[in-house]
């Protein structure tokens, strides 16, 4: 079954920095090979993420990530069936929140999101992360 999970978390590693960019690379190197596709916002203060693909392929991948101490702090967003990918087209889709103009950490901040709000929030990210 499709599946879309989302988290935030509170990132250890500077953005624009080589870990960064080592981090970007493991990614593109390893979820084609998974049909993973999603997309990474992060701002040197946090990170947000969303992955999509078969359940146990995202479940597998979500339980490496929360486990890395590139970050801490995971905290899960939403994780459920989808019918169709929101980034289909990316092994992963950076985000850079540090660039002029980015107004997404407002949004996936958004405590509406952390009670399990959800699909009106959730929508909007969406849409802003596609749109970034
Ligand atoms: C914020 C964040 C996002 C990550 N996203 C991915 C990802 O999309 N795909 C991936 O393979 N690894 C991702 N990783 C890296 C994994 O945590 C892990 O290091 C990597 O999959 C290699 O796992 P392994 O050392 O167990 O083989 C991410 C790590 C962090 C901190």
């Amino acid at each position: 079954m499709l599946t879309s999970l989302a988290y935030s978390s509170v990132s250890n590693i500077p953005a624009r920095s080589p870990e960064m960019l080592e981090l970007a690379r493991t990614c593109l190197a390893r979820n084609p090979a998974l049909g993973i596709t999603g997309a990474l916002y992060f701002d040197g203060d946090q990170f947000f993420q969303v992955i999509e693909g078969e359940e146990d392929n995202v479940h597998a991948l979500f339980e490496r990530i929360r486990g890395d101490n590139r970050h801490s702090g995971v905290q899960l967003l939403w994780d459920g069936p989808i019918e169709h990918r929101r980034f289909g087209t990316w092994a992963m889709k950076f985000v850079d929140g540090t660039s002029r103009g980015c107004r997404l950490r407002p949004r996936f901040s958004d405590e509406k999101l952390r009670v399990g709000d959800t699909a009106r929030c959730r929508r909007r990210l969406e849409e802003a992360l596609a749109a970034a």
